[in-house]
């Protein structure tokens, strides 16, 4: 009698034990991946103190999977998604972010990198989708190296504008461009691109690009080739290239194409003085 008590209660305890097990919720998150988000937040401060004080050391903070702006693969522990938009922190970006191998959506808009350059190894993301550094006030030149980011269906640079310095955010070439044929989405508003000659051709050569804005980019007017009319995106559905210094050969480019532009913005970027007034003013 005593021998069945004991061996129920062994049971029943094995049984809650497995229970417990397949109804885990989630796996918790990766040690590498948890050692690379407590760099990261080393190297952030946030205007009201600490805006990441769920990302603890702590025991009962151990799982990153629940951390505020941290999201993982419930299957592999993995962080596939770090969204800190919007937490106005300052400081510098740890280069142990690029120990999280398997993010695919990063999000640091609406910080402040005080003018910083957009650093290299943002390149070794290789599996990010989607990348937004939207007015994070980050300053100097884009780096080449996110044409390594060859998975990136969204990019947004726009607004980075840090009007205090001479470190004014420009791109002196879109050469990496064209390496991101999955790109749908490409706002590079307030980059400064005067510098970009090719632009048009770089632009050209997105496949499945569907929104195009480059918002007082300085833009230079567009050399038209034969080329680059046969080759105009078909697949743009939103472009605005308002706020450039553009001339009437953008018409050019655009008639080759586009039977899916629903969007037209071109509002004070062609400065030319059309022909009929050229004439009456001399
Ligand atoms: C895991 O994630 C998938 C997709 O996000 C979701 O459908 C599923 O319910 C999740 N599973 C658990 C156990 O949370
Ligand atoms: C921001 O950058 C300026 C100019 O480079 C520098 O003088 C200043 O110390 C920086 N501020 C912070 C908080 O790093
Ligand atoms: C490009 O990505 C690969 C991994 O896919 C990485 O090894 C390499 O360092 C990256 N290059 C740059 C310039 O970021
Ligand atoms: C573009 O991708 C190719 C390989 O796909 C790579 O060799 C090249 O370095 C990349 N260019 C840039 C600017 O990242
Ligand atoms: C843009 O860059 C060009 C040359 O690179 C420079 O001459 C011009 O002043 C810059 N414009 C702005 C608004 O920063
Ligand atoms: C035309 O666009 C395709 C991608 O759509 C690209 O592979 C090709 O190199 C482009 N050709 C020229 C001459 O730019
Ligand atoms: C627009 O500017 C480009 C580059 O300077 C030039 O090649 C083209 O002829 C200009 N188009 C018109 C209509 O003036």
């Amino acid at each position: 009698m005593v021998e069945a008590k004991c061996c129920f209660k062994l049971l029943y305890a094995i049984v809650v034990l497995l229970v417990l097990h397949i109804s885990s919720p989630c796996i918790g998150c990766s040690e590498r991946d948890r050692q690379a988000l407590l760099a990261l937040k080393q190297g952030l401060v946030g205007d009201d103190g600490d805006l990441l004080f769920s990302w603890g050391r702590e025991a009962q903070n151990k799982d990153c999977c629940q951390w505020d702006g941290v999201y993982c693969n419930n299957e592999t522990g993995h962080v596939v998604k770090l969204d800190l938009g919007g937490m106005y922190l300052r400081g510098k970006i740890s280069p142990k972010l690029i120990h999280l191998q398997h993010l695919e959506y990063l999000d640091l808009s609406f910080n402040d990198f005080n003018g910083s350059k957009i650093p290299d190894f943002i390149g070794s993301l290789s599996n990010l989708i989607y990348l937004s550094l939207s007015e994070a006030n980050f300053g100097g030149q884009i780096p080449n190296q996110l044409g390594n980011l060859t998975h990136l269906q969204y990019l947004d640079l726009s607004f980075n504008e840090d009007f205090d310095s001479e470190n004014f955010f420009h791109a002196k070439n879109l050469n990496w461009l064209p390496n991101l044929s999955s790109l749908k989405h490409l706002d590079l508003t307030s980059t400064n691109l005067s510098d970009v000659v090719g632009w048009l051709e770089a632009v050209n050569m997105l496949p499945k690009l569907t929104n195009l804005i480059l918002q007082g980019c300085n833009l230079p007017p567009p050399i038209i080739s034969s080329v680059s009319i046969m080759n105009s995106s078909n697949s743009l559905v939103h472009v605005d290239l308002s706020l450039n210094n553009l001339n009437s050969s953008i018409f050019q480019w655009l008639s080759g194409t586009h039977t899916n532009l629903v969007y037209l913005d071109l509002s004070r970027t062609i400065s030319e003085v059309p022909q009929f007034l050229h004439l009456l003013e001399t």
